[in-house]
């Protein structure tokens, strides 16, 4: 990733810029303020070929300043251990918040301190961040995390016929947690993985699939979690468990799950104790319930909430939190041919609806960004603007389950900065997505990020270099979502591959391409990704869109095409939102071309903003974005010689396939439409030949 730690051009004429020692106050080995220690010596080594004194077993610090190691000192530890034998510093030092860090760099004398250990580490990363990108020079910074939540869902199953863990929806190799069924008895890549997430500020990880087997919580399995969690613990990262609801009956052998009935409570809470005996530190709890036919409450006619306090109340005395998913609908009974007004969309809102009082203060409701279903194009789900007093957790994908598995390019921070920028007006008041995520707009303690990353064993860990971006965008979003998308592609870029110009324009400009030419030629206009629906989510099939209940359907028919969501007419999805932003979804005039067809259905004829017919904006699109796709090869090829070859021909070898596969999306895509339609291509491209 980008923890390479790789000699920089000139790095010996940063040496007296840099400390000759480092001190870390109060550290226990296994703990992050050690860990800091350790990454600072092996980060300074590694950059600039410096080998620094590291005297870890310091109980109190000398602070800023001479140290008795020589000229300078890089200090790491809490505030408090740092205040504890500085009593008069801690008047100077700013507020921070938990995993917060204060960081000063003064000719060599460098002070880290974090709110707490795992602030400490943060600070550090950040340090060596700027190292590898050549900056060495004196500031202070002060860097509060936007929002405490800040996790990641592996979707990773505990067995696949026997042996090897698999990753759903995960394209970079089997489970680095799992094997046969079991915790893996290696779990050096568990622990490499913890490092690579701290160092973006992320803060736990839930390392089983959401759709949960119960026999996680067996007792040898819980042990296991217990090797997971230690195997995190030096990087301050905590683990979560997700959880299968029907877990009293199918594995505690009651006769029933009901969250109401006594004998579950009992179960639960005994459970929790048991997990909490070998994990002290754990995070909590993920639950995905009543969805695509996981079990849940609603099986027992109890409601969402039921089911989440049910959870909540057991980890309240352990300080845990439970992740409640609202991704909650049924797969089975839509039907789009009787039906003008069903809409998968709807279900979230509905489902919800009436229960924002209704939770206890420790269930964060994680929600996908959009109401369907990681789509290319979707607007941010309108239940961010309905949950006032329950907690929420935005849901991102890192994996690239509808956009291109890894296979293509497609650089996603762009597309997750227009939906936590999106303004909801609720009240009429600016209410920005990362503003209701941080607890701010609505006065809330809990909040933030989920994401699904599903790493692999590959040594790539997501199956494609520059897919890793998106993991280094997540986490520095989720800290700081005001950053920018370019601003992070050139941190990235510079620690992963070199600060050489060339390769930093050249991949800037790959990655800013990749998400608008992946969108023109999978699934433009707001009508979703085209992908095959029923099978993989993978290449072409705009026609198992529709006639299935998954509710993902585009309507079209000979003559129109797009999901009527209105309110006059439609499924009333539009209403979902506060009445500003209602108002403007509810009329084609005031829709964005680009979400027009998932608002409105219209004629293949209908003329959008930019003059075009919705068909011939189809067939433009799908050429232009597949002709961005082919530069994309080209462009690479001259980085030849200034990126090593490994990683230069693996990188290579999938733009070359992006580029062809993009072609076969551009016809695919645009034969059926032609097809349907029966409207020529007015520059004569599509049609029958
Ligand atoms: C998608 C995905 C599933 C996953 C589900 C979820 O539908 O295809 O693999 O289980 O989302 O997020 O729960």
């Amino acid at each position: 990733g980008w923890l390479r730690y790789a000699r920089i051009k000139g790095a010996h004429g940063y040496h007296n810029k840099l400390p000759s020692a480092i001190v870390t106050l109060n550290a226990t080995e296994g703990l992050p303020v050690y860990t800091a220690g350790q990454e600072l010596h092996q980060g300074i080594e590694g950059i600039f070929g410096k080998k620094l004194e590291l005297d870890t077993g310091r109980k109190k610090g000398k602070g800023k300043g001479k140290g008795q190691h020589g000229d300078t000192t890089a200090t790491v530890g809490t505030v408090a251990a740092y205040v504890d034998s500085n009593p008069s510093a801690a008047s100077d030092l700013p507020e921070l918040v938990d995993d917060g860090f204060y960081l000063s760099v003064s000719r060599g004398n460098v002070l880290i301190l974090g709110q707490n250990e795992r602030g400490a580490l943060y600070g550090a990363f950040h340090y060596l961040s700027l190292l590898a990108q050549g900056n060495a020079s004196d500031f202070t910074l002060t860097s509060n995390p936007d929002a405490p939540i800040r996790w990641v869902n592996q979707w990773d199953n505990m067995q696949d016929g026997g042996t090897h863990g698999s990753v759903e929806r995960g394209y970079g190799g089997d489970s680095i947690f799992f094997w046969d069924g079991k915790v893996r008895d290696d779990l050096s890549r568990a622990g490499q993985y913890a490092r690579l997430l701290a160092s973006i500020g992320l803060n736990a990880v839930v390392a089983n699939n959401v759709n949960a087997d119960p026999k996680i919580l067996s007792p040898e399995n819980m042990d296991g979690l217990a090797r997971i969690a230690a195997a995190f613990r030096p990087y301050g990262v905590q683990l979560g468990v997700a959880l299968n609801f029907a877990s009293p009956r199918d594995l505690g052998g009651l006769d029933t799950f009901d969250p109401l009935d006594e004998s579950v409570i009992e179960w639960w809470h005994d459970t929790t104790d048991e997990l909490y005996k070998r994990i002290p530190d754990l995070a909590g709890y993920l639950v995905k319930a009543n969805s695509e036919g996981q079990p849940g409450p609603m099986t027992y006619n109890r409601t969402l909430a039921d089911g989440a306090n049910l959870f909540a109340r057991a980890l309240q005395p352990h300080g845990g939190v439970v992740l409640f998913r609202a991704f909650v609908y049924d797969h089975t009974s839509l039907d789009e041919d009787k039906d003008w007004k069903a809409d998968r969309a709807n279900a979230a809102v509905d489902y919800f609806d009436g229960l924002d009082d209704k939770f206890e203060d420790n269930v964060v409701v994680q929600i996908k960004y959009g109401p369907i279903d990681f789509q290319v194009r979707e607007p941010a789900s309108p239940l961010f603007s309905r949950l006032i007093k329950t907690a929420a957790a935005i849901e991102l994908q890192v994996t690239q389950e509808y956009l291109g598995q890894q296979a293509h390019l497609v650089y996603l921070a762009p597309m997750w900065k227009e939906i936590l920028d999106f303004d909801f007006r609720v009240d009429g008041k600016p209410s920005r997505t990362a503003d209701i995520l941080n607890g701010k707009r609505f006065n809330r303690k809990l909040g933030g990020y989920a994401g699904v990353v599903n790493v692999g064993t590959n040594t790539t860990w997501l199956g494609s270099h520059l897919a890793m971006s998106n993991l280094y965008a997540y986490g520095r979003l989720a800290w700081d979502p005001s950053s920018t998308s370019e601003g992070l592609l050139a941190e990235w870029i510079k620690m992963t591959f070199s600060d050489d110009k060339r390769v930093l324009d050249v991949i800037t400009k790959l990655s800013m391409e990749s998400w608008p030419a992946y969108e023109n030629y999978s699934g433009n206009l707001g009508i979703q990704t085209l992908t095959d629906i029923l099978l993989g989510h993978y290449g072409p099939n705009p026609a198992s869109q529709d006639g299935n209940p998954w509710g993902q359907w585009t309507r079209a028919d000979a003559d129109s095409i797009g999901m009527d969501r209105t309110v006059w007419n439609g499924t009333g999805f539009a209403g979902q939102y506060p009445p500003e932003v209602a108002a403007r979804y509810e009329k084609i005039e005031t829709t964005p071309d680009n979400l027009l067809l998932w608002f409105h259905h219209v004629p293949y004829t209908h003329v959008l903003k930019s003059g075009k017919t919705v068909i011939q904006h189809f067939y433009d699109a799908h050429y232009e974005g597949s002709a961005v796709a082919q530069t994309f090869p080209r462009l690479w090829k001259t980085l030849r010689g200034r990126i090593d070859d490994e990683r230069f021909e693996h990188v290579l070898f999938r733009l070359e396939y992006q580029a062809g596969h993009s072609l076969v999306w551009r016809d695919s895509v645009n034969q059926f439409y032609f097809n349907k339609s029966g409207i020529a291509d007015e520059k004569g491209r599509v049609g029958n030949h």
